[in-house]
């Protein structure tokens, strides 16, 4: 396995690459979820092409600084678990290597980002749509990797691929649980034993909640059930068309119901679909 800590390494080294090369983007901290998509970047990539994960914490899209200093970073796990799947490079760069220091120039997007995640973190979805192209462009990737877990990410990454007619094509990877039905998380680590042991309720409530019928009636349960818990939050509850993000006042399209559920500092996310 190779590792690029630098742009200029890895352009350098993919020219070398034959054959299909399928991009997994990540901010380290592997788990599961991520070792998923490495699988599915080998499914695309063949025998013969090449797997690419690059490991970022990608400083320009968190909104909090405490949350910046406590994502976790444990490299030294992160190489061997791309080793362990057969991955062909790692990118690793130090963030003076990504952005020079009088960097003017950001990717917008206007629309998908405004509910949701990007509500209440205003500029998330920019910093995420800059470091996904620089990364495209970097890599020369063929294809990349995106988990459905961050489904509004998901949508905001294939709306600019589209709109910016970016040569890559977007996987979707399904969102991998932990046995209780939690969806995976490099911020799950940092839950307390009793966060730990509550936050199950989030996924329950959102699945219980899809099976009422009108939206105010779905939004009611789900707020309550994970309301019921002291432990929780609520960053924000939404009923949102599946293709636009936009706020639904009835079901008549497909449908997502997503939430963001703080357990003291540590924001967790996850959604379900609702057809109609
Ligand atoms: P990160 O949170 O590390 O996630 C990297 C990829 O793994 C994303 O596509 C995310 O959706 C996927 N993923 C995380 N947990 C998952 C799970 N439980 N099941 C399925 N997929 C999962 O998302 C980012 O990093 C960053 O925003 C990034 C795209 C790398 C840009 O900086």
């Amino acid at each position: 396995m190779i590792v690029a800590t630098t742009g200029a390494d890895l352009r350098e080294i993919v020219k070398s690459f034959a054959g299909k090369k399928v991009l997994v983007p990540t901010m380290g901290a592997l788990h599961e979820g991520h070792l998923e998509l490495i699988r599915m970047a080998r499914q695309a990539a063949g025998p013969h092409g090449a797997v690419m994960v690059s490991i970022f914490v990608n400083p320009i899209q968190f909104d909090r600084p405490a949350d910046l200093a406590a994502y976790p970073r444990p490299l030294e796990a992160d190489f061997p678990a791309c080793e362990g799947e057969g991955v062909d490079l790692v990118f690793a760069p130090e963030i003076a290597s990504m952005y020079h220091a009088d960097r003017s120039i950001t990717v917008t997007e206007s629309l998908l980002s405004k509910g949701l995640c990007g509500g209440s973190r205003p500029g998330h979805f920019d910093g995420v749509c800059t470091v996904v192209l620089k990364l495209f462009l970097l890599s020369a990737c063929d294809a990349a990797v995106f988990g459905a877990k961050d489904f509004q990410q998901l949508a905001i990454v294939r709306r600019m691929v589209r709109d910016l007619d970016v040569p890559v094509e977007i996987i979707e990877c399904p969102t991998v649980r932990e046995s209780d039905g939690l969806a995976m998380s490099s911020r799950n680590t940092r839950l307390t034993a009793a966060q730990r042991a509550d936050a199950p309720r989030i996924r329950r409530a959102l699945q219980m909640a899809a099976m009422m019928g009108t939206p105010a009636e779905i939004l009611k349960i789900a707020r309550a059930e994970i309301g019921a818990s002291p432990l929780t939050r609520i960053d924000y509850l939404s009923l949102v068309d599946a293709e636009t993000l936009q706020p639904l006042t009835e079901i008549s399209r497909p449908a997502i119901l997503a939430t963001a559920v703080f357990y003291g500092k540590v924001r967790l996310i996850d959604h379900v679909r609702i057809s109609c």
